[in-house]
């Protein structure tokens, strides 16, 4: 990883101390480093947007959190409150690194649309938001994501599996979670087994 985004990740890291985040964040960046190299696009945009994506978590209170997100109707109004405080973070974070206007600009809208945005104005953001949902589809995640939502994960599979492609983007992206929800469903049937 490039020195900056290394120093991008240590002053973040306060603001991921909630929600399993700092683990969500790392998974997300590994599939935003996958998608790049796939379609190419700004490296210098995505990264920084995808490891600051959910810094504005931090801004709600712990009782507030597990209202606003999961398959069980989420308040979208406090949903909403972490993208918008997330890209005020990020954009006191990207200013101590000099990152310049137009780029952080740019960065902050992402993070502000991140997870609400329906029509992503470029790949950047398809790509951001791609990788922050793939988060679902990966092993690590879907464990974390059905203890946390408390839904049996079979359940669980198959509300994956019903909305992959409405939340997705790209087509590579649609291919990693397929992948992703075969590796699960052979775990889940060797337990059940
Ligand atoms: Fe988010
Ligand atoms: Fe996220």
């Amino acid at each position: 990883m490039k020195k900056i985004y290394q120093e991008i990740f240590k002053l973040a890291r306060p603001y991921l101390a909630v929600r399993e985040n700092q683990f969500h964040t790392e998974i997300c960046y590994d599939y935003a480093v996958k998608l790049l190299n796939y379609y190419g696009g700004r490296e210098d945009i995505v990264l920084p947007s995808i490891i600051l994506h959910d810094v504005g978590w931090s801004a709600l209170p712990d009782d507030k959190i597990y209202l606003a997100f999961g398959p069980k109707n989420p308040d979208k109004k406090l949903n909403r409150v972490h993208e918008i405080e997330g890209a005020k973070i990020a954009a006191t974070i990207l200013r101590q690194l000099s990152f310049k206007n137009e780029d952080c600009l740019e960065i902050c809208r992402i993070i502000e649309n991140h997870d609400s945005g329906k029509n992503p104005a470029n790949l950047e953001e398809r790509l951001v938001k791609d990788a922050d949902k793939l988060w679902r589809f990966n092993p690590d995640g879907f464990n974390t994501d059905y203890r946390r939502f408390d839904i049996a994960p079979l359940q669980y599979w198959d509300y994956l599996s019903v909305n992959r492609e409405e939340w997705l983007f790209t087509d590579y992206a649609k291919s990693l979670a397929a992948e992703g929800l075969e590796k699960i469903r052979t775990k889940l049937l060797e337990i059940s087994i």
